[in-house]
């Protein structure tokens, strides 16, 4: 399986911090915050992977992480020419899909829980995607899914009276079909290829599977204020240990442990 980071957008909320470089390389705690998602993959054994951003500071990037020897992985890049939406990014990648499965993360978002075992499980689903849902306080602001029984019945993207408190977060699984299904979208209201859009594609094929995560979500390109909330998030968890070359570090139930030592997995439910 490969990963996909989508680092678009021009950042203009966390003005004028992101005047001279791309969001997604601002801090949250002591890292980039793209170091986080790079994390996720890397944790979960997904190593090539491609980062899109858009035409701003793209040059960063390639700067920071450069080829991901640094950090064990492999990294490929991608401009967006201009903004059209995450379902339009995810669609420049294509390419670098060809046949297999993606896993895909947007690059302000930093999830808490291990995806390896989601991951595991999605190798192993014949055909279609995977959402991963949290529960929010404010979930207007997001994609929400109401649930029956267990099963997702509908994704709503920022509805006025949501149907449940579970956000659709920033991390998605999709099959190659993925990119077929971006090609034929249409513009939301906001102008914009809407990723929700894509996962009620799949929704009505009946082959959109969910994982309910119990770690902290952070959306930390919102607002200043969500940025400074993930990094104190980030601090207070085993993330704030994580190491510069992003040395997978094991979590046990009573502390962190480092690689070299006997570890326990930890699952997505069980943090
Ligand atoms: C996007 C998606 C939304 C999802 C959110 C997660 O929102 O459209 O469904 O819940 O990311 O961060 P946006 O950041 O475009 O407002």
């Amino acid at each position: 399986m490969k990963g996909i980071i989508l680092a678009g957008g021009t950042g203009s909320r966390l003005s004028p911090c992101t005047n001279v470089t791309n969001k997604h390389l601002l801090p949250v705690f002591n890292k980039p915050m793209i170091y986080y998602p790079l994390y996720s993959l890397k944790e979960a054994g997904i190593t090539n992977a491609l980062i899109v951003s858009g035409k701003g500071h793209a040059g960063d990037f390639l700067e920071l992480l450069g080829s991901g020897a640094q950090f064990g992985m492999k990294l490929s890049y991608e401009v967006q020419e201009e903004a059209g939406g995450i379902a339009q990014a995810l669609g420049l990648a294509e390419n670098f899909a060809g046949n297999e499965k993606v896993v895909v993360i947007l690059g302000d978002n930093i999830f808490e829980d291990n995806i390896s075992d989601a991951v595991k499980d999605f190798a192993l689903q014949p055909e279609g995607a995977k959402v991963f849902l949290k529960e929010v306080k404010k979930p207007q602001s997001y994609g929400v899914a109401e649930l029956n029984d267990g099963v997702i019945k509908s994704i709503i993207e920022k509805p006025e009276n949501p149907r449940s408190n579970l956000a659709v977060t920033g991390i998605y699984m999709y099959d190659s079909l993925v990119f077929d299904i971006t090609k034929n979208l249409a513009p939301s209201h906001r102008n914009e290829l809407e990723i929700t859009d894509v996962n009620n594609y799949y929704l009505k094929q009946g082959t959109l599977t969910h994982e309910i995560f119990d770690g902290f979500w952070g959306d930390c390109g919102e607002s200043f204020e969500s940025l400074h909330e993930a990094s104190t998030l980030v601090k207070n968890s085993h993330l704030s240990t994580m190491p510069n070359d992003l040395s997978i570090i094991y979590r046990k139930q009573s502390g962190l442990k480092s690689e070299n030592e006997k570890h326990t997995r930890v699952g997505l439910h069980s943090l």
